[in-house]
């Protein structure tokens, strides 16, 4: 039992643009351990945002209205991000820049994953960042789970049984939540 609602949907937004980025690949375990029949999907095009300028905001660039779309459309959101120089990556600030005026990311249930036990900073910082934006951030969803010097895919993250156990019960928090 997940207690999930059916038709519930989770987006997963990654801080890092990098091909083998890690936080990437934990979006994609955390959504191999999602419990059914939640759906939960991994934005792949933050990169293709343009700097936040709030003149365009009336009429934003498709990149902008897809990321609009998306985060409507989710019942929760799913964030891993690395650090860098103690703060949030631009890649995930600019994005969540982007969502700062969108009436539906408020009230939106959020969870954090944290792929560093070292990145203490941009993750206070990013949790700061949300409860500003009015998301809902969901505590027992978001967890720290080191995987420094694991290889950045998704079948060697859920490799190690304690790993997948602790993001499979995070994800079964987040999936109960947004079913709710
Ligand atoms: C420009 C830059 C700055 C970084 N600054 C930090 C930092 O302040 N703290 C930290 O723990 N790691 C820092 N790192 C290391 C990254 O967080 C680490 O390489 C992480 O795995 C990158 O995530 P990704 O694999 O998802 O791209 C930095 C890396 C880069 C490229």
């Amino acid at each position: 039992m997940d207690g999930s609602a059916p038709g519930c949907r989770v987006l997963g937004l990654c801080g890092s643009l990098r091909r083998a980025s890690i936080n990437r690949a934990l979006l994609h375990a955390a959504a191999i351990v999602m419990p059914d029949p939640t759906r939960f999907t991994v934005h792949e095009d933050l990169g293709s945002l343009p700097l936040f300028n709030a003149d365009l905001v009336v009429a934003p660039d498709s990149p902008v209205a897809e990321l609009w779309r998306s985060v409507t459309t989710a019942d929760a959101i799913v964030i891993a991000s690395p650090e860098y120089a103690h703060g949030i990556t631009g890649v995930l600030k600019n994005a969540l820049d982007w969502l700062v005026g969108l009436p539906e990311f408020y009230g939106k249930q959020v969870a954090v994953l944290n792929a560093s036990a070292r990145a203490s900073h941009a993750d206070a910082a990013l949790r700061e960042v949300l409860s500003t934006m009015g998301a809902r951030l969901v505590e027992e969803a978001s967890i720290t789970l080191p995987l420094t010097g694991v290889p950045a895919d998704s079948a060697a993250i859920l490799a190690d049984p304690h790993r997948r156990a602790a993001l499979n019960s995070a994800m079964a928090a987040l999936a109960r939540g947004a079913g709710t």
